[in-house]
């Protein structure tokens, strides 16, 4: 049966505090250059968008992670699937996230970007899910404050599925 889902954002108001986030990151990096590290591949319609909104220079490298664990819970047990191009020697670096969840994703992620070299390193997140947090991470940057359900579309998928989705939605899992 199809999963149902019920909007929680739409197209509008995503994209329009989209922009906000991307005005507040220019004026915070003014006459800086900022190095957007996006994690595949929930957060890569966030970057895209997130990068057009800003007005000083902008690079961007992205890399994979995987958290084992099912489709709907993280483990803690964090995999490097495929690193960054480029070193962050000096870069002031903006890691952009699709959602912090339980926060053991980041909380690796963070830790292990922060051992190379970089002039900075801030968290930038579309989505954040405080209730839910087993490892204390900073989030510089959140876009919206999300209660204890499962979400999807705007880059965020359930197995795989309505990534393409372009407003955020809750799913209503088949049980
Ligand atoms: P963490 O629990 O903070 O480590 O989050 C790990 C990852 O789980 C996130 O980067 C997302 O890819 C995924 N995730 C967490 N919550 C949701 C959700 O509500 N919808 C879709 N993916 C999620
Ligand atoms: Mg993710």
């Amino acid at each position: 049966m199809a999963d149902k889902i019920s909007v929680l954002f739409s197209e509008e108001e995503v994209n329009s505090r989209i922009r906000e986030m991307g005005e507040q990151i220019s004026r915070d990096y003014a006459g800086r250059s900022v190095h957007l590290v996006g994690i595949l591949k929930g957060a890569t319609f966030f970057a895209c968008e997130l990068a057009k909104r800003i007005t000083v220079p902008v690079t961007l490298d992205f890399m994979s992670v995987s958290s084992y664990g099912n489709s709907t819970e993280s483990s803690g047990v964090v995999k490097i699937n495929k690193d960054l191009d480029e070193p962050l020697d000096g870069r002031d670096v903006l890691v952009v996230e699709d959602i912090v969840d339980t926060g053991n994703t980041l909380s690796y992620l963070l830790d292990n970007l922060q051992k190379r070299g970089s002039a900075s390193v801030k968290l930038c997140t579309l989505l954040n899910k405080p209730d839910r947090r087993i490892k204390d991470v900073k989030v510089d940057y959140t876009g919206f404050i999300i209660p204890d359900e499962f979400v999807v579309g705007y880059g965020l998928d359930y197995a795989q599925k309505y990534r393409n989705l372009p407003y955020i939605g809750i799913v209503h899992l088949d049980k």
